[in-house]
């Protein structure tokens, strides 16, 4: 099975809304005439709307970083999955690592979360990934098959066909140092593997996975020539149009 390419870039809590709205309509022109890969962007909750107006029409996508599983209710400073899918995204980051360490998200949370985007028809991109000392440890494996198991946990398999998933070494991100070519093809061949044995060989397939972790221009053709990466989810290197359009043309 074929799967398009998905370049995804993570803004992060960078961008004011006007930064991020002259930001976005500059890379939509950029993009103009792309077909592949799909590009997303994903902004700071307060920028959606603004960024949703502004890349309208254009082959640029977007996505919320982030969302709470509760519907409604008493929960300051949350904001829903139908409140961002209300606001113009098709995608939300679940369960980044910068989630997982600095705000406690649990693979619990994650799961919970999941089930909140499918329900609002927000298309969930899973980011999973190890530590440096759990590697060390060698522990990646254990540490990735428990992210995916459970925060996949309990759903049927026609719920997961939207389901993108990023594997995210943590000690890569925002470090300058990419996961080896070897590195990056064993962990993406496992993790298909993976959902084939949790799930069924179909939706292994068509699962796109993506690899993040300091992707630049440089290093981005490279990556995707490896047989099991389907994208990247780009930080640090999609928050400049001209840089993100390279790593979004990495085949030219
Ligand atoms: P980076 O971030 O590209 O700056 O390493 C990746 C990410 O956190 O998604």
């Amino acid at each position: 099975m074929s799967r398009r390419p998905f370049i995804a870039g993570n803004w992060k809590m960078y961008k004011t809304g006007p930064q991020a709205v002259e930001t976005a309509i500059y890379l939509a022109k950029l993009c103009s005439g792309v077909n592949d890969p799909e590009i997303m962007i994903a902004p700071t909750h307060l920028s959606l709307p603004l960024v949703a107006q502004a890349v309208k029409g254009s082959a640029v996508k977007l996505g919320a970083q982030n969302l709470y599983f509760e519907q409604e209710g008493a929960f300051t400073g949350e904001v829903s999955a139908d409140m961002i899918k209300a606001a113009g995204a098709e995608y939300s980051l679940i369960g980044h690592s910068e989630r997982r360490q600095l705000f406690g998200e649990t693979d619990d949370t994650v799961c919970q979360k999941i089930k909140a985007a499918l329900g609002s028809g927000l298309k969930p991109v899973l980011c999973i990934g190890e530590t440096e000392a759990q590697r060390d440890e060698g522990k990646t494996y254990f540490i990735l098959d428990k992210q995916i198991s459970d925060g996949l946990k309990g759903f049927g398999l026609g719920e997961l066909s939207e389901l993108v998933l990023a594997y995210e070494p943590v000690w890569a991100i925002g470090t300058g140092k990419t996961a080896s070519i070897e590195q990056v093809a064993e962990v993406h061949e496992h993790l298909r593997s993976l959902l084939e044995r949790l799930f069924s060989k179909d939706l292994a397939d068509r699962t796109r996975i993506l690899y993040g972790g300091s992707v630049k221009p440089e290093n981005v053709k490279q990556l995707m020539g490896i047989k099991d990466v389907d994208g990247a989810l780009v930080g640090g290197a999609s928050l400049d149009a001209d840089k993100f359009i390279k790593i979004i043309k990495y085949n030219e």
